[in-house]
């Protein structure tokens, strides 16, 4: 086990790493980030527990869509979000023939690449900026008329005029990935507790000691606080040290593809005089995942008529055909935003308190990378390069 994980890490480094063996792992949070720093942590030999309050992986990561689209995705003040993007995408090959391996699941990785249209002229406006700003990162992306577009897609609508083309942005079937994870983490010997809810982290002279759960304090060596974007309501956080997310509502909804409507690549529309941008996700079994809007409702995850009635707007105007489709599910999630949109990642000022949370948007892109850089810190100490720019000190 220990072995394979290590895989071409230096002797020095398995050394330090086995100084850790045994180590106890607390985790407060059943999501992606959660279960995949879990995975990581009990295939180098801790002892890890998951503490979930509902069924692990049934929040954001469920509600999400499972692009993995650092390029099409991309602000371009966001450079430091946009390197992490990209790593975490360049590491999911890897990561996915591990974890499929691991499980023996199938997480429905694709590398058919995404085609970003503009449906009208204000959109295609809209689309040359934002393919100025991605020239000016140098990322690769190819500028498309329409008609070439509709060589890729021959399903999109004869409107579009003009289209971004990124291989390099791909999708995974997040549903699966969280069932594969979920194996992976037992099999590797982790244990996860479901319909537990951490009440307290228990923290004395400013180190943190356990969690308590069912008026029970369970202590471990380290606790790692992923729980999305409830991370910040837990008890026994002192206010310097609460990460400062937020839960920002993405409406969704998914129909069934038929025989002649069956989309390959993923699509994004951004609407510039819609309230919503809207993505189509098309997956391996034929169901066609379409978001998403963005609302700063709090905890409330009602669906209503004018969040759906945007994303069917949008998603007809790109892609006519769709209009006969059954709708087979709606649903809504929390994205854990932080104040600059990046995730919280490290050390904090409270001993033994490992953050990961505030993936907002890019939680199922980040998850390779936050699982290896985070398990690395919680085995060795040391925060990495790549997770430095990252840290709650940043907001302080
Ligand atoms: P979650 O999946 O929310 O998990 C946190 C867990 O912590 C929950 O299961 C919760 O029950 C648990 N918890 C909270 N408090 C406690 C407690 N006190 N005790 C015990 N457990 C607790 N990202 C992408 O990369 N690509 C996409 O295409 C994409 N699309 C998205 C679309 C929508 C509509 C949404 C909402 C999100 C999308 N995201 C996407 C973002 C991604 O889903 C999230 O960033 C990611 O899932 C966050 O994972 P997490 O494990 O931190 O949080
Ligand atoms: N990354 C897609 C979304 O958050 O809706």
């Amino acid at each position: 086990m220990i072995g394979k994980w290590f895989g071409s890490r230096s002797i020095i480094t398995m050394s330090i790493y086995k100084a850790h063996l045994n180590k106890r792992i607390i985790i407060v949070g059943g999501g992606v980030i959660g279960l995949g720093i879990g995975w990581q942590l009990a295939k180098a030999g801790c002892i890890v527990s998951i503490y979930e309050r509902n069924l692990a992986g049934r929040a954001a990561s469920w509600a999400a869509a499972g692009m993995l689209a650092p390029h099409a995705e991309v602000h371009f003040e966001e450079r430091a979000l946009l390197k992490l993007g990209v790593q975490s995408c360049r590491m999911y090959p890897e990561w996915v023939a591990e974890l499929e391996t691991d499980s023996q699941m199938n997480v429905g990785y694709r590398a058919e690449g995404t085609l970003i249209v503009g449906v009208d002229r204000d959109d295609a406006r809209e689309l040359e900026h934002l393919y100025e700003s991605q020239q000016l990162l140098e990322l690769k992306v190819e500028w498309l008329t329409g008609i070439e577009a509709r060589e890729m897609e021959p399903l999109l609508s004869p409107k579009i005029t003009a289209a971004i083309w990124s291989k390099d942005d791909h999708q995974v079937d997040n549903r699966a990935m969280v069932g594969a994870l979920t194996h992976a983490y037992r099999n590797a010997g982790g244990t996860l507790h479901e319909n537990i809810t951490v009440e307290k982290i228990e923290i004395v002279h400013g180190k943190a000691k356990g969690i308590w759960v069912k008026d029970k304090l369970e202590e471990a060596d380290t606790i790692v606080l992923a729980a999305g974007c409830w991370s910040s309501d837990i008890d026994g956080l002192p206010e310097t040290v609460k990460p400062p997310v937020r839960p920002v509502k993405g409406q969704m909804l998914a129909l069934q593809m038929e025989e002649g409507i069956f989309l390959q690549k993923v699509i994004r529309a951004p609407r510039a005089k819609y309230p919503t941008d809207v993505y189509l996700v098309p997956k391996a079994d034929g169901r066609l995942i379409i978001g998403a809007t963005s609302e700063e409702m709090g905890f409330d995850t009602r669906l209503t008529a004018g969040g759906l009635f945007e994303l069917l707007r949008g998603t007809w105007e790109a892609v006519p055909g769709i209009y006969d489709l059954p709708v087979i599910e709606t649903w809504a999630g929390l994205r854990p935003a932080s104040r600059d949109n990046a995730p919280i990642l490290g050390e904090t000022d409270v001993e033994n308190l490992i953050m990961a949370t505030g993936h907002y948007r890019n939680g199922i892109l980040l998850t390779p990378v936050t699982a290896r850089e985070i398990a690395s810190l919680v085995l060795t100490g040391e925060t990495s390069d790549t997770i430095k720019p990252f840290q709650l000190s940043r907001f302080v």
